[in-house]
C-alpha cells in the first residue's frame, strides 16, 4: 500500500498546523491527546494562545449518533479556529459511525478519528473503545464497512490488546488491511487501564504499517522522550496527555528551552476560568467542577504546594478558588 501523506483532518482548521520541535535532528509533531472532561473546545483553543507547539489537537469522543449541544459546542469551526482539530468518535454501530461522520463533514471537517482506546469497564463490556479489541472479526467488518462509507477520512486512536500483548499482532493484521489516515498507538493493553506503565516495545510492530504513525503514553518528561527517541529515532509524531495537562510548558521542555513562566500560567488558568464562566450555566459548581479537574494534573508543578493545592480542590465558591490560587502562586515557584 502506498504511504498515505499526513494531512489528516484539517477541515476546518489550520493553515499552519506544522509547528515542529527538533531533537536530534529529528523532527517531531506534537498532538494533544483527547481528555474526556479537560481538553474540552475552551481548553484547547486557550492552550493555543498561550502555548501553541501542537500540530493536531482532538476532540474528546463523541458518543451521540445524534450530537449533543455540549458536543455541538465542541466542534463547531469558530470554537476552533486556527487549530487543526480532529474530532473523535466512539463508538461499534456503523450506522452510528456514519451519522456523526456525516454531520461533521458538514460542519467542514475532512478526517475523523476512531476512539479503539478507552479502557473503561462499562463502555469495554459493550465492546466499545478497547472492549472492541476483544471481538477482532466484528472490529474487522466494522471497518470494512465504515472505511467504505465514511465521508471522511478515518484515523484510529488504539491500545494494544485487552488482556495480552500477544493480541497486538493480530490487530495490526486487521489496521492492515485499511487505509488508516494515522494510526496512533498508547501502548497499553485496556486491562492496563492506566496503573501500569505504557508498553513502549509494542510500538515497533507498528511500523511495518504504510500508514502515518503517532506514539502515545507516558511521555511526561524530557527523560521519557529522549528514551522514546532513543529507541525509535525515526519516531514523527507524538502524543501528549496528562503530562501535558500537569505542564503546559512540556513541549518547550521537551525541546530544550523551559521557560518557567507562572505569569503566562497564571493568565492561562484565569482565562480558562473566565471562559468557563461565561459559558456554562450552573454558576460556580460547573465551572469549579472543570477547573478543579485541571488541577488533579496541575498540583505538581510547584514546589511545596500541597497545602494550596488542597485548598483550591476544597473551593466551593470561585471567590474561594480565587484567593487559593493566589496564595499559590504568590507562595511556590514553579519546579
Ligand atoms: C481523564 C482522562 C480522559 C481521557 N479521555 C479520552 C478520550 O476522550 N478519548 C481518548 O481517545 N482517550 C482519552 N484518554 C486517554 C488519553 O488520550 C491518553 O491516551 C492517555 O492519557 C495516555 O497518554 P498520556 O500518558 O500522555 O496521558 C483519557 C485519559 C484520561 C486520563
Amino acid at each position: 500500500m502506498e504511504r498515505l501523506s499526513f494531512d489528516s483532518g484539517v477541515g476546518v482548521s489550520c493553515p499552519d498546523a506544522g509547528k515542529r520541535i527538533f531533537d536530534c535532528g529529528q523532527e517531531v509533531e506534537f498532538e494533544m491527546a483527547p481528555m474526556e472532561g479537560i481538553t474540552t473546545y475552551i481548553y484547547r483553543s486557550t492552550y493555543e494562545k498561550y502555548y501553541g507547539g501542537i500540530a493536531c489537537y482532538y476532540t474528546p469522543f463523541l458518543a451521540s449518533m445524534h450530537l449533543s449541544s455540549r458536543e455541538k459546542n465542541d466542534v463547531l469551526p469558530e470554537h476552533n479556529e486556527g487549530m487543526r482539530l480532529i474530532p473523535q468518535i466512539l463508538s461499534n454501530r456503523t450506522e452510528e459511525f456514519l451519522e456523526i461522520a456525516g454531520a461533521l463533514k458538514d460542519y467542514g471537517y475532512t478526517c475523523v478519528n476512531l476512539n479503539l482506546g478507552c479502557p473503561s469497564g462499562t463502555v469495554a463490556a459493550k465492546h466499545r473503545g478497547a472492549g472492541f479489541l476483544a471481538v477482532p472479526q466484528e472490529l474487522d467488518a466494522f471497518l470494512a464497512e465504515i472505511f467504505e462509507k465514511s465521508p471522511l477520512n478515518i484515523s484510529i486512536k488504539t491500545r494494544i490488546g485487552v488482556n495480552d500483548e500477544a493480541e497486538w499482532e493480530q490487530i495490526l493484521k486487521i489496521y492492515e488491511k485499511y487505509p488508516v489516515a494515522e494510526l496512533i498507538v498508547h501502548t497499553r493493553l485496556q486491562q492496563d487501564f492506566y496503573k501500569y506503565p505504557a508498553r513502549m516495545d509494542a510500538f515497533g510492530a507498528a511500523k511495518r504499517l504504510c500508514v502515518p504513525l503517532c506514539y502515545n503514553g507516558d511521555i511526561h518528561s524530557p527523560e521519557a522522550y529522549r528514551a522514546l527517541l532513543f529507541a525509535y529515532p525515526d519516531m514523527e509524531r507524538v502524543m501528549l496527555g496528562r503530562g501535558l495537562i500537569a505542564n503546559p510548558e512540556l513541549i518547550e521542555e521537551l525541546g530544550g528551552t523551559p521557560r518557567r513562566d507562572k505569569d503566562r500560567l497564571r493568565g492561562f488558568l484565569s482565562d480558562i476560568c473566565d471562559r468557563y464562566i461565561g459559558e456554562m450555566s450552573g454558576g460556580d459548581r460547573n465551572t469549579l467542577y472543570k477547573m478543579k479537574e485541571i488541577w488533579v494534573y496541575l498540583g505538581d508543578l510547584f514546589e511545596d504546594a500541597g497545602k494550596y493545592v488542597k485548598k483550591i480542590k476544597k473551593a466551593t465558591r470561585l471567590t474561594e478558588y480565587e484567593a487559593a490560587m493566589d496564595a499559590l502562586f504568590a507562595a511556590c515557584s514553579l519546579r
